[in-house]
Parts: structure tokens; sequence; C-alpha cells
């Protein structure tokens, strides 16, 4: 908004006011809220004008204003609060509106904004229901007569239970329209619309169709819109549709636990009915998703009645989650941060330590319940359950050395346990073999960053799409991935940015696209060079920005010198004319950005395509300028922060290589503890070494290898050759059960601690929760490891670890834990205590010598196991809207689950004719290491030739097949192509697979 301001006046009293400004703003900084209903104040809902619960009288016009839309004007003499013909309008409106409400006692909520806006008039609510009549008594013209439907469904009654995470009763509708707004103009989802007309006229999904039926994403935008309670949380209102959003005890702003947005949210938290069975209020056999069973009455699963760590009652529960105005969401959320909150109090949740009992084989056992882990495990003390953990790690250390011994921590948990988790590898186990996630997500690509701008973050955040004349989307599928990311970016394409998707695969952002190119899939490296080709052939690269920022520019362009579009049309699919389109989109626009996924990274090539994204960027000198930039969409919420606190094996925190002397003993004069140099093992390495005998004992905090790395039977190999395996985790995942002793850990609404995400935005989460029975935070646990490895951690709260990772990480410079209380959300690099963190970072210089970027030449390759006769099919793997990573939090929470409640393999229409298959038949896929079989899907967006099968289903286990060969940089596997056979099946097995 601009500086300048102008005044007016407003009941009698001179007020300022900002051009742009409607009345209603004004007033709300004068101290008055003026009553509105179809007007949210929410960052970018539109003013509609059509409630006039708002009006005001403006001195000089006859008749009454809109104060939601109209503009504030120099001189203006308004009169809310004060004029009478106002009132009288606004209370005329709620009155009308009141008669067609249901009674204030059985509305779907009965603390709705509109019953506050009623209050706020003082309508006599009883008095005008009393002699105004119902619109049904005055409008003969019904929903049936004009579309003659069956009303005896009752979705056309308007009252709608279709979907399992919200609820819709139009009697409450008032038809403000803001739910449309919030769905067209807010997501940009476009499902719901208003139809007919007059009387008749209604909120409809889609074509009419039950919400849940339609192509909602469950986003639940229109429920936190909604001011009548026509739109609700389905846990906030009861059998009857009666419900109230007041009903929760307290409050607790955090952020999402589940991708690397990193949406700010507000968990509402109620008391426990006393009357409450099983999961959610279900009966037990209602249950769904793995490990089901009861287990509170389990002997000695006796909850404390306050927790010990977090002071909150042991009975609470969030009961729903709104979103919070955050940096990278204004309030918007997707399936899972709005709905996918309740896997912590999921009955198969681990609440004591537990310890393997003797002579039971490691591993699957399809007998193994995740809810009943008491057949295959007794429970300890956390004494005893502590010592048994630190005791036989410290027994394999002392006969076999330090690298007998590895740790993967968890990009799920905060910055302060990733910190701690990291030290305790270096400075208890004595070596630097600790790591995580992103070697399976994003290492190459911050090998590239590394290498060539001498940092491994993004280079603006994803909000600079809006100010990009172009955006590349390449390897990703945000409105999946990244969901809250994709409304951005649907919105700059709204408002005039060019949207350029590349990908094998369709997706829905294609429809926002400008240009959709689906080229072959591993062939990265050839369109990407083929575009530098026309880029720097026809002159169009920036060479001043190259001159004065970058280097090796000269060996760039000869090496893409016989990379012409025509030489490389065959190997990457994509005609040559529009090869150079591409290029000329991209070069020639004002601000560009380029986005990238794991479609990029998850190549035995990775790194070398994101050198490639680097170069089109240093190239055209589309970095350092706000809207343009370079960013890689990171995936877990903290995977950017366990990444920076140094859970790699080859970096100290901040990404300082263990080789090096100088900066190791900054390390060792904090840590007071000599460290290793060499560098430690990676994921993948950990698990041949493994194999090979040289590590024998495993610390895994949170992660699920036994789901997530590549070639399953080989991992799950190596977990089960482990002489001694500790655990700490939220339930007895699939990992969990190779373990020797299981530590009870914390679920992120239960611990106080801060994650960063895509943007590099620290944030703070907070408990909302108590931790059930004897789980403890996670960052509890590895200090209690650290203890019984005679280290003297003495850390009371995770603030206390921040100060210390403030003194070891110069990326932190000016963000303390007090700023993040007040502040939620920091950007680094931040200049000054009081001022904001860059968004968009390396205007003058990037961080490497010379302040120069380097430009590094790639060569394309084929991916290491090509497609060939007896394995035709490529096949790729990721997530699903609804699942995150291995599914141990989202199949375990309720609306996630029931939304997609089994795993399927995606394939093109084509492809399926060919096999015989219809849709929802069961397929087998094969490749060279192994065979699953399960549910196909027919999916339009897929490219012949190709099938796609989610990775968080321990029943159709597509790891089992994916190719562990590893990037030479980033050490990631091939997960996003793997030559496979499809097969009809003659029957669906969708069995756990055999044990590992
Ligand atoms: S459902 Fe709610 S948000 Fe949508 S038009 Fe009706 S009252 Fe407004
Ligand atoms: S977009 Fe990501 S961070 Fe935001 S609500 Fe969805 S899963 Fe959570
Ligand atoms: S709130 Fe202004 S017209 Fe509805």
């Amino acid at each position: 908004m601009a500086s300048e301001t102008f005044t007016l006046t407003l009941d009698g009293v001179d007020v300022s006011a900002h051009p742009g400004e409607t009345l209603w703003q004004v007033a709300k900084r004068a101290g008055e809220t003026i009553p509105h209903l179809c007007f949210k104040d929410a960052p970018d809902y539109r003013a509609d004008g059509n409630c006039r619960a708002c009006m005001v009288e403006i001195e000089g016009e006859r008749v009454l204003a809109a104060s939601c839309l109209r503009e504030a004007a120099p001189g203006m003499v308004v009169k809310s609060a004060t004029s009478e013909r106002a009132r009288t309008s606004r209370e005329a409106v709620m009155e009308l509106l009141i008669a067609d409400q249901p009674a204030r006692d059985t509305s779907p909520d009965r603390s709705s904004h509109f019953w506050a806006m009623a209050d706020s008039l003082a309508i006599d609510v009883a008095a005008v229901r009393e002699w105004l009549p119902s619109r049904a008594a005055r409008h003969a013209p019904t929903v049936q007569h004009v579309t003659g439907r069956d009303e005896s469904l009752p979705h056309a009654q308007g009252h709608d239970q279709s979907h399992s995470a919200m609820r819709v009763n139009l009697d409450a509708c008032i038809e403000c329209n803001l739910c449309v707004r919030a769905c067209r103009e807010v997501q940009s989802n476009d499902v719901i619309g208003l139809a007919h007309r007059g009387a008749a006229s209604k909120i409809v999904f889609d074509f009419d169709d039950p919400m849940g039926d339609s192509t909602c994403v469950a986003c639940g935008e229109c429920v936190q819109a909604c001011p009548t309670g026509a739109l609700m949380p389905a846990t906030l209102v009861d059998h009857q549709g009666h419900g109230d959003s007041a009903q929760a005890d307290r409050k607790v702003d955090s952020v999402c636990p589940y991708c690397g947005v990193g949406c700010q949210l507000t968990y509402h938290i109620q008391q426990e009915p006393s009357d409450r069975k099983g999961f959610r209020g279900q009966s037990e056999g209602e249950v769904r998703g793995p490990g089901t069973a009861e287990v509170a009455s389990r002997e000695g699963f006796t909850a404390p009645s306050r927790s010990s760590v977090t002071g909150f009652p042991s009975q609470e529960r969030i009961l729903f989650v709104e979103g919070r105005n955050g940096p990278s969401n204004q309030n918007r959320l997707c399936v899972k941060g709005r709905f996918g909150f309740d896997y912590p109090g999921h009955p198969a949740r681990l609440t004591r330590p537990l310890i393997r009992k003797p002579g039971l084989p490691k591993g699957l056992d399809p007998d193994f319940d995740p809810a009943q882990p008491l057949t295959h495990f007794r429970e300890a003390s956390w004494d005893e359950a502590l010592d048994a953990a630190a005791s036989g790690l410290l027994e394999l250390k002392t006969t076999h050395g330090p690298k007998a011994l590895a740790g993967f921590g968890s990009a799920k948990c905060s910055n302060e346990e990733a910190w701690l988790f990291q030290k305790l590898v270096r400075t208890g186990f004595g070596s630097n073999n600790v790591d995580h996630c992103t070697r399976l997500c994003h290492a190459s690509s911050v090998a590239a960053l590394m290498e060539c701008l001498g940092s491994g973050a993004v280079t603006a955040s994803f909000m600079q799409a809006l100010k990009a004349d172009v955006v590349i989307l390449i390897g990703c599928n945000p409105a999946v991935n990244h969901p809250v990311a994709a409304t951005y970016f649907k919105q700059a394409a709204k408002h005039g940015t060019q949207l350029i998707i590349l990908d094998p695969r369709g997706q829905a952002l294609d429809a926002y696209a400008s240009l959709s190119v689906r080229f072959t899939p591993g062939a990265d490296v050839a369109l990407l060079n083929a575009m530098l080709n026309v880029i720097i052939s026809e002159g169009m690269y920036d060479e001043s920005y190259i001159a004065d920022h970058t280097e090796g520019f000269e060996a760039l362009a000869a090496s893409v010198t016989d990379m012409t579009p025509e030489a490389m049309s065959g190997l990457c699919g994509v005609a040559p004319a529009v090869i150079r389109d591409l290029a000329r989109r991209y070069a020639t626009a004002e601000r560009a950005m380029i986005f990238w996924g794991m479609g990029i990274s998850q190549h035995t090539h990775g790194t070398d395509n994101a050198r490639c994204l680097i170069s089109l960027a240093l190239a055209c000198g589309h970095t350092g300028r706000p809207g343009t930039g370079l960013h890689p969409l990171r995936g877990q919420n903290n995977v950017q922060g366990a990444s920076d606190a140094g859970m790699i094996p080859m970096v100290l925190p901040d990404y300082q290589p263990v080789g090096d002397a100088q900066l190791r003993a900054a390390f060792e004069e904090l840590w007071n503890t000599p460290l290793d140099d060499t560098p430690g093992l990676t994921v993948v390495e950990i698990m041949d070494a493994i194999h090979s005998g040289t590590i024998k004992g495993m610390l895994i905090q949170g992660e699920n290898p036994a789901m997530s790395d590549p070639d399953l039977n080989h991992a799950r190999g190596a977990l089960g050759k482990l002489e001694h395996l500790v655990v700490q985790d939220l339930f007895a995942t699939e990992t969990a059960q190779f373990a020797d002793v299981i530590l009870p850990a914390s679920a992120w609404p239960e611990k106080d601690g801060t994650v960063t995400n895509t943007n590099r935005q620290v944030q703070l989460g907070r408990a909302a929760v108590a931790l059930p029975g004897e789980a403890r935070p996670d960052w509890w646990i590895t200090q209690e490891i650290a203890r019984r490895f005679g280290l003297d951690w003495d850390y009371a709260h995770p603030r206390e670890v921040f100060a210390e990772m403030a003194h070891g990480m110069p990326s932190l410079a000016n963000i303390t834990w007090e700023r993040l209380e007040r502040e939620s959300s920091v950007t680094y690099p931040c200049p000054a205590e009081d001022a904001p963190g860059a968004d968009v970072v390396f205007s003058d210089a990037f961080p490497r010598a010379g302040g120069l970027a380097r430009f590094t030449p790639t060569r394309p390759l084929p991916p290491d196991e090509p497609i060939d006769g007896d394995f035709p099919t490529v096949l790729t793997t990721g997530r699903q809207l609804e699942h995150w990573h291995t599914g141990s939090m989202t199949r375990r929470s309720q609306v996630l689950d029931s939304l997609e409640p089994e795993a399927a393999a995606s394939l093109s229409p084509g492809e399926l004719n060919r096999l015989g298959v219809a849709p929802g038949e069961p397929l087998t896929i094969t490749t060279r290491r192994g065979a699953i079989t399960l549910k196909s899907r027919v999916d339009p967006v897929m490219p012949d030739g190709m099938v796609f099968i989610p990775f968080c289903y321990v029943e159709a286990a597509v790891n089992l097949l994916t190719n562990p060969a590893l990037d030479p940089y980033g050490k990631i596997p091939e997960f996003k192509y793997a030559a496979c056979r499809v097969t009809r099946a003659e029957k669906h097995t969708a069995e756990a697979p055999a044990q590992a």
C-alpha cells in the first residue's frame, strides 16, 4: 500500500486513509468493526458487496453505500456508527436473513460470525423469527421445481454428509458467495459455484454433486470462510447437524507438520468427552488404517492425569484446525494440514518404551499388529529402555570402533532435535555417519546449488512467483506435493504470469499453464541443454550479468554447441520448435523463476539436472531480483532445517565441510570434543555398509527406511542384520519392527520447536496437547542417550538448544527464540534483529570465492536401467495429495485415510486398454528387484509407457521395486525411473510383502 495518506471524516472525526483503502478498512483502523457478512477481512478475499450488511451514509449521496466495496476519498464525510439510516438498513438485512436461518440452538454453528453480527446489532432474534415469515413461506418456487431432482436424496435437500471432513447444511446458507470466492479465487480450485436463479439459487459442488463425490480437494478454505456454518468441519457438528465453532477450550498457534511449504495454523483444542470411545469418537470397528486396536486398556498403559513434559491435561484432543496468516500461506491450508491432525491420537500410538522379546526374529511379520506390539516386545521403564538402547550401541563402538555406528535423523523433527541428533552422532558415536531423508529427496539439488552458487537453499521464496513474468515448473507437481504453494502459482497465472510446465506426466496445473511440455522420462539434461544451446546461439543470454556475477560461461557455451534442438529432440521427445519456443520465453522474460521437485533430483543424473537449471538462470541473469530465482521445492516440513542443522554426513551445520580443519575446529571448540574429519556414509551407503559388515548398530529417529529406501528387500535385509537397532517413533513402523528397543516419541503438536520451510523461513511450533502416556519429546530422548554416552548435556528446553545453534550457525544471525515467539516466522539470512529477512538473495554476490556463481557443463546420460524388451515400461514413484511420505502419520488420520484408503497404480487409458485391464482391476508390476500386485487406476495425464505408484502403502510397497543406483554427487537413488513390466493380475492380493 502506498505510504501517502489523505484525510476524511468518519462519524465526525478526522481519520487518515491510504489510496485504495475501502471505508470498511478505514473504519477498522479507526477502531470500528462495521457489520459484514459477505466480506472477509483476509488476504486475497475480494469484497463482493452482495449482502448489504455494511452500509454507511456518505454526505451528498442519496443512497447508502457498501463500506466493504466503497473506496475512501479525500474529504469524504461518512457516517457509520452515528447514522440512523445505516443502522436501520443493516438491521433490516440481518432480520431478513435471520428469518431464514435455522434457530440458533439447532444451527450448524451457534457461534458463527453471522450470529456474532446479529448480536453486535442487538437484534431480538426470537421476535424477528416470530413476525417475519421464512423464505419457504414467502416464495413458491423451490429448487425441486427448477431441477426436477429427487428431493428425497439427503444432499438434494441441502444437507450433505457425503464428505468425511466437512458437513454441508444449506439451510444456513445466506448465499454470501464467500465460499465461491474462497474456492475459485483464493485456492483456485473452482469446485464451488452458485447455481440457478432467484429463490432457487444455491451453492453447488461441480454439477450439483454431493460434496464427497465432487472434485473437491478438501482444502477446507470454504469452511474457514463461511460466515454461517453452512459449511463446517465434520468434527464440530453432531449427527443432527448442530454445532458450535466455539466449543474448543483453547487454541495454540503452530505450523503444519507435513510439507515444506510450512503453513502456519492454529490448533483448536478440546477436553475429551468422557464417553468418547476409541478413535475420534468412533466405535473401534470403524477405525481404518494400519494398527487399529485399542491400546488404552492395555495393562500398564495408564496415562498420568497431566503430562509431566508439556503440562497439558492428557485428556485433550485437537478438535479442528484453522489456517493462520503466515508468510507462506496467508491463512490457506491443504487437506493434510487442515484435516490430518488426529494421527497423534491413533490407538496404535506408542506410549511406553518397548524392548524386543528374546528369540523373536526381527522384521516384518504378517502377524504383527502395530497396535498390539506386546506380541513381539515387552514394556520397559524409560531407564531400562534407555540403558538398553545406549549400552547396545556403546558395546558395538567399544568392540568395532566409532564407524560401526550410524544414525538416521528425521526431517519431521524440529531444528533443535536435528542439531542434537547430529551432535550425538558426531560427539558421542564419534563419526559423521548421520543422514536423513534429504538424501532421498533433494540431495542432488543441494549438491548442485552448493557447487554452483555456494548455498544449498532457495534463492527466492515461492511468493516471488507472483512478481515473475515467466515461471517454469519442472519435475514437480505442486498441486499434489506443495498444495498451498500451488495456489500461488495458479494466482500468478491468472494475473498474467506465463506458467510453463515441463514434465513427463501431465498434472492439474496444466490447466493454468501457457505451455505444458511433456518430455521423455529421464531426458531432462538433453532438453535443458538444448534450451541453453538456443539461448546462447541466438544471443539471448545476459552478457553483463554473466561478466559481473559468474565464471565458466565459455566452457558451458562450448559444451552445448552440439546440443542443438535438432540433436536433442530425439532424446527428449520434444520438437525442436517447441524447445526454441521454451528457451525464448524464458530468456526474454524480464523476470523469470524456475521451480523444481523430485522429478529433477531423484535420478542418477539428478545433480546434472539441477546444474542445467542453474545454468539457465545464470545465463539469463534470472537470480537476485524480485520475481527471479531458483527454487527446489523442499519436501518434508523441516528438511531444509535438518540439513541446515548438519544432519548430513559430509558437512557440519551450515554446510561446513567436515574435512576443513579450520571450520571443524570451530565446532570442536563449541562442543569441546574432537571431531571426525572424514565424511560419513549416506542413507543408501549405510545400508550397503550393514550388508558388508562395517556398520553394526543404528539409532533411527522418526525415519522409516523399511518403506522409504529403494530396493526394500536390500534395505530391510540390512535392518535385519543390525546387531543393535534403536528406533524412536510415534508408532511401531515397518522400521521399528526390526528394532531391539523402541522409544515412544513425540508428535509435532506435542512439543515446542522451530522448523525451516522451503522459503528459508524459520518458524516456531508450539506444544498444543499433552504427550500420551510415557511418550517423550525427541530432543529429550536424544539427550538421555547422549548422557549414557558420557556427554554432559543438560538442556531444559529447546530454546536453550536454539541458542547454541545460533552460536554455530551464521545463517541464524539475528534470529532468536524470543523473536520467534513474537513474530512466529523470520526468514534467513536476516540483516538485523529489527529487520525482516531476505526473501530474495544474491543480488550482489554469491557466497563463493570472488562472489561469482559457476556454470557447470553437463552431458546427457541414459537412466541407470533403461527400458528394454523384458521391462518395457517406466516405473515412477511419488506422493499423493492425501498421504505423506511412508504414510505412518497420514494413513493413521481418519479423513486422509478415508479419502485414499488403498494403493493403486496409475496408468494412461491407452496403457490400460493395451493390457486389457479395466480401471480397478489388479495389476502386477515387476522389476528386476521384485513384484507387487495392486489395483489399477486410470489417469488421463499419464503418458503411455509409464506407471506411477505412491510409496506410502506397505501392502503394495513400491520401493520393493525401485532402483538403488545413486547419483554420484548427491548420492540420491533413481526413484523416478525403473524399468518394469506391467501385467494383468489374476487376483488382487493386497498382502504385506514377504518378510525381509
Ligand atoms: S455456504 Fe457459507 S460461504 Fe457459501 S454462500 Fe452459503 S453462507 Fe456463504
Ligand atoms: S501445503 Fe504443506 S504445509 Fe501447507 S497445509 Fe498442506 S501439507 Fe501442510
Ligand atoms: S459485507 Fe459489505 S456488502 Fe456484504
